[in-house]
């Protein structure tokens, strides 16, 4: 049996989160530049877009660009918005073909005016599409959202559309990027990091975390669908005991 065929026979996670992570490392192992690896990590992000969509997982979130790494050196940062301007350009088409919902989430403003607009045409292009939602966190980090939902909260407090009574978890979601999205039930690091640098904290509460040595380049649909097989091998409680589930 393959093992798309198996993890199909099982409980298949409606939401996967990946940090892409090694991409530098991959690229320096090979006596590359750095930006080879970036190049190549865009491989692994197709392939893995196409195993998700092969065994119905809904929504694939993929970390691409964090606060953070705004820091990194000027150059690389270019390059890195080069490519993403360069990728979502050639793939809008292919999207379309596999019925497939480009999202985007982080502080989008504060992107490249030619990142913002194409991330635009991308999105609007591919609004209708009802098959897997691929959302693409970018300038993102989990404490700028909260910081973000926060003051939103407030502003809508102060013009009176909300007030303490309505504060709830759900209220709370629905001021974060992640508006109507479902929590991810996976979250994958890959390059042997055991951290989450900033990455979907609120969303994460409960996610099975899975971590891999494999550098982001070298991981494609066969690392994606043991993560998942994985996944599905564990007993999620919720607080409660085995007896219980
Ligand atoms: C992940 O690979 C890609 C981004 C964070 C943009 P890195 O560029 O972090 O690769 P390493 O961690 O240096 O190997
Ligand atoms: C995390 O990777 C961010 C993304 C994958 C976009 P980093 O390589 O930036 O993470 P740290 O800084 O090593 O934790
Ligand atoms: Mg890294």
């Amino acid at each position: 049996m393959s093992k798309q065929e198996e993890i199909q026979k099982g409980y298949v996670p409606e939401h996967v989160a990946i940090i892409m992570d090694g991409n530098g490392r991959w690229a320096k192992e090979r006596g590359l530049e750095r930006f080879m690896g970036h190049q190549e990590g865009v491989n692994s992000v197709k392939a893995i877009v196409e195993a998700a969509a092969a065994v119905n997982v809904k929504y694939v979130t993929f970390y691409a660009f964090s606060t953070e790494n705004w820091n990194r050196p000027k150059a690389e940062v270019d390059a890195l918005m080069g490519l993403l301007v360069k990728t979502i350009k050639s793939e809008i088409l292919s999207l379309n073909n596999n019925n497939v919902r480009l999202l985007a989430i982080g502080n989008i403003a504060e992107l490249p005016v030619s990142v913002q607009e194409e991330l635009h045409e991308a999105t609007v292009e591919t609004a209708h599409n009802d098959g897997l939602s691929v959302v693409i966190a970018l300038s993102y980090s989990s404490r700028w959202e909260f910081r973000n939902a926060v003051e939103r909260i407030i502003k809508d407090a102060k013009l009176g559309l909300i007030s303490e009574e309505h504060i709830s978890d759900e209220l709370i979601s629905q001021y974060m990027s992640t508006k109507g999205i479902p929590d991810p039930e996976l979250l994958i690091r890959t390059s042997g990091e055991y951290r989450i640098s900033n990455f979907l904290l609120w969303q994460i509460a409960y996610s099975e975390l899975y971590f891999t040595k494999k550098y982001w380049p070298d991981f494609r649909k066969d690392e994606f669908y043991d993560a998942i097989i994985d996944f599905q091998q564990r007993e999620r409680r919720f607080g409660k005991t085995s007896e219980q589930i």
